[in-house]
């Protein structure tokens, strides 16, 4: 619409890479690879021996992460960043150990379940809008990160007093870009241990103290009280302690980018900010998923232009042909579902916010995949989304979100981030 400011975008690069950036792939920056021409075909092979095939259309994407998924095994940067932070838990495991753990896991985020843990979820973030103050400048990632480790520390894992999440989560962006910061070393063909030695892994300040609240709260349960959080039903299938340890950046670091680029979308977007707030403040303050039928537009809509995990990367375990191209055993495949989610032949209009794309009588987009497909799609994605849902509507009913010119500066990473933060400011209704 003429007048709208306008929603901050990735800005993929016009033309093929250059051999300094395709370096870039080998410790982890593929983002900063990939040429536009993903936006408007389904895949890119990007040049030299061995780089990486880009695809973007839900076809080649499903072949991928599930028709064959036996073909294309997780691929050895994401298996190591997954084992770095899960070691043996359920994202770091393989094989049966993993099939045990998932399905132990699963009715913790059936639908049923799940509407009984929004309470949890209206009453953290009750407890962090009571303490923001009014028209003041508010770093949105900081904010969603309080709230949103206070969930998870009493809805996931019931920390019962063994940690203050708050604090916790002071050292998780720290220890997360410390799991995910591939170094040159680790291009190189040495074992594992000694890879996360010289990144430093294990060394970092905020690394040693988030495995230590790890250790605290897996001790802690061995205090005999009933816990009917998700690590309950984990118990005697996986490793409690890596599981916890592997629960923490995973909950939160997805879901806090979801939940600030949300508001700062409505920031932009005041129109559809006011519709919400009616919404939410008509649902009062334990809010059920029915009385959000806007927000929960708006969520799916904000996962689309802002896939908080944009680039899900395998690798193909035997020589075969995909979408075309012929990709040798070990060559990795990535599904750039950032690119699928503003892909011109995929959306009207792809880079414009319009909540109503989701519309329950328009049926759902299958190129929408921001929770991955597959066997090792996303476990929480109906916990992630009424989680964002309620989330927003409790600080919406109490505030509003007003846009600063600050100029958010998109990465792709694990994480569809802005390197400088988003800034609003938050001002008491
Ligand atoms: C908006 C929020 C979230 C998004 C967009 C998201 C996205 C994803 C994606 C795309 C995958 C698949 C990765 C791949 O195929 O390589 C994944 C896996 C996973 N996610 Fe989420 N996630 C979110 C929130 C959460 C939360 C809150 C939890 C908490 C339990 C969680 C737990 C997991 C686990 C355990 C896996 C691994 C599943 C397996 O290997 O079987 N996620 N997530």
């Amino acid at each position: 619409m003429p007048g709208e400011l306008p929603l901050p975008a990735f800005s993929f690069l016009p033309h093929q890479p250059s051999l300094w950036r395709l370096l870039r792939v080998g410790v982890g920056d593929v983002g900063s690879c990939i040429p536009a021409e993903i936006l408007d075909q389904f895949s890119v092979q990007l040049p030299g021996p061995g780089a990486p095939l880009i695809v973007s259309s839900p076809e080649l994407a499903r072949e991928v992460l599930n028709d064959r998924a036996d073909l294309f095994a997780r691929d050895k940067f994401i298996r190591r960043l997954f084992r770095r932070a899960w070691g043996q838990g359920l994202a770091g495991a393989e094989g049966p150990a993993w099939e045990r753990q998932r399905k132990a896991a699963a009715p913790f985020f059936r639908p049923k379940a799940v509407a009984g843990q929004l309470a949890a979820f209206a009453r953290e973030s009750n407890a962090v809008a009571a303490e923001l103050p009014t028209d003041a400048a508010v770093e949105l990632n900081a904010l969603a990160l309080r709230i949103v480790s206070r969930i998870v520390f009493s809805v996931l894992v019931d920390a019962r007093g063994a940690v203050d999440p708050e604090a916790v989560s002071r050292d998780v962006p720290g220890y997360i870009a410390r799991i995910v910061d591939f170094g040159p070393a680790d291009l190189l063909p040495l074992p594992e241990r000694l890879l996360d030695w010289l990144n430093g892994v294990n060394r970092d300040p905020q690394a040693r103290r988030v495995r230590a609240a790890a250790d605290r709260l897996a001790k802690a349960r061995g205090d005999g009280l009933r816990r009917v959080d998700m690590i309950a039903l984990l118990e005697g299938v996986g490793p409690a302690r890596d599981n916890i340890g592997g629960l923490i950046p995973a909950a939160m670091d997805t879901t806090v980018h979801g939940l600030s680029w949300a508001l700062n979308t409505l920031a932009l977007r005041p129109d559809w900010q006011t519709r919400l707030a009616g919404e939410a403040q008509a649902a009062g303050p334990l809010p059920t998923l029915d009385q959000l039928p806007l927000t929960r537009r708006v969520v799916q809509e904000v996962l689309r232009l802002y896939a908080p995990a944009p680039l899900l990367a395998r690798s193909a375990a035997v020589d075969q042909v995909i979408g075309g191209h012929r990709v040798r055993r070990g060559q990795t495949v990535i599904v750039a579902v950032y690119a699928m989610h503003r892909h011109l032949r995929l959306w009207d209009d792809p880079d414009r916010f319009d909540p109503d794309r989701f519309l329950p009588d328009r049926g759902l987009n299958p190129a929408w995949m921001p929770f991955g497909t597959g066997p090792r799609m996303c476990i929480a994605a109906q916990f992630a989304q009424a989680e964002i849902a309620v989330v927003l509507a409790r600080l919406l009913a109490q505030f509003e979100f007003l846009p600063t010119g600050h100029q958010p500066r998109l990465l792709l990473r694990t994480a569809t981030r802005s390197l400088n933060g988003l800034q609003v400011l938050a001002r008491r209704r």
